[in-house]
């Protein structure tokens, strides 16, 4: 058994999950960075932990498909020897911004597949992995992080399906962190504001004035390296007292203020 503590990171390869992976390696795990279709950004992301003197592997699966789950797990298990953290970040933005009354359920199939179902399955298989291994005392306690959003709450009436799906990735976190408390495993959801990342690109202009009026009470757009850094704070086990706890990343948007 490998004495490294090993972190998977869904949509490691680029923005909020490449600052996760990055702030993971340097705090001494070793990271598998899942992509989807990527390649190269998983490939530099991986050159940049190792630039640092980390260290990290790579594993292609399209986590809305159950095979790509399964297979991910197992190369998890087999290349890196160990599951301490899984961290559910991978997702989607609807493909067109459509208003609520024009939503078709294509969109929401893939929305909700993709950003909950998705990441529901995984963690009860990877959760069911990781019993054993704190079981046999192989593992000490593990971890799971579920990337949700300010959508779990705010309204955004031209993408419902997104905001419906971090909603119900709120719930998982509850539901979860319920179930496996006993079993040594903690739960969070880390609720990112407005990031900036290949997601928010389309709507950069939008988002610099409103940052700018006052939109958050800390007026800058978010970092992966600030998502980066809440994660590290669970990683190091600043929070075993905590599960099921909401850590919002947010420059204090939810705050209600004048
Ligand atoms: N950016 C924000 O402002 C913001 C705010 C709140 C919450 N979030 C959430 O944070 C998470 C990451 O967002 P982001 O802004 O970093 O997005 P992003 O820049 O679009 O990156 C998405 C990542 O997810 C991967 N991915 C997408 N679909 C996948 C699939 N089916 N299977 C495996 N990997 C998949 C991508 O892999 P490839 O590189 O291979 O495509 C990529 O690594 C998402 O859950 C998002 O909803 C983002």
């Amino acid at each position: 058994m490998p004495t490294q503590p090993v972190a998977l990171v869904t949509g490691g390869s680029r923005g909020i999950g490449r600052g996760i992976c990055i702030a993971l390696a340097a705090e001494g795990y070793n990271v598998l960075i899942n992509y989807n279709s990527n390649i190269a950004a998983a490939e530099d992301t991986l050159r940049t932990i190792e630039a640092a003197g980390g260290s990290g592997d790579l594993c292609q699966a399209d986590i809305y498909h159950a095979e790509h789950r399964e297979l991910l797990l197992d190369y998890c298990m087999e290349n890196m020897g160990r599951l301490d953290m899984l961290v559910n970040n991978a997702g989607i933005a609807p493909p067109t911004r459509d208003d609520l009354l024009d939503m078709d359920e294509q969109s929401w199939d893939a929305v909700l597949d993709t950003n909950l179902k998705a990441p529901f399955f995984l963690t009860q298989a990877a959760a069911k992995i990781m019993i054993r291994q704190i079981r046999d005392k192989t593992i000490p306690r593990a971890d799971i992080v579920n990337i949700s959003s300010i959508s779990a709450y705010a309204a955004s009436v031209n993408r419902g399906q997104y905001c419906i799906s971090k909603a119900g990735i709120s719930m998982m976190t509850t539901l979860y962190a319920a179930r496996l408390a006993e079993e040594g495993i903690n739960v969070y959801e880390i609720r990112p504001g407005v990031i900036e990342t290949d997601m928010t690109a389309g709507v950069r202009a939008k988002y610099d004035k409103l940052i700018r009026e006052g939109f958050s009470p800390i007026r800058r757009w978010g970092t992966p390296e600030d998502v980066g850094k809440a994660v590290v704070a669970i990683a190091r086990g600043l929070l075993p007292f905590s599960t099921g706890e909401i850590i919002n990343v947010d420059g204090g948007y939810h705050l209600r203020h004048f």
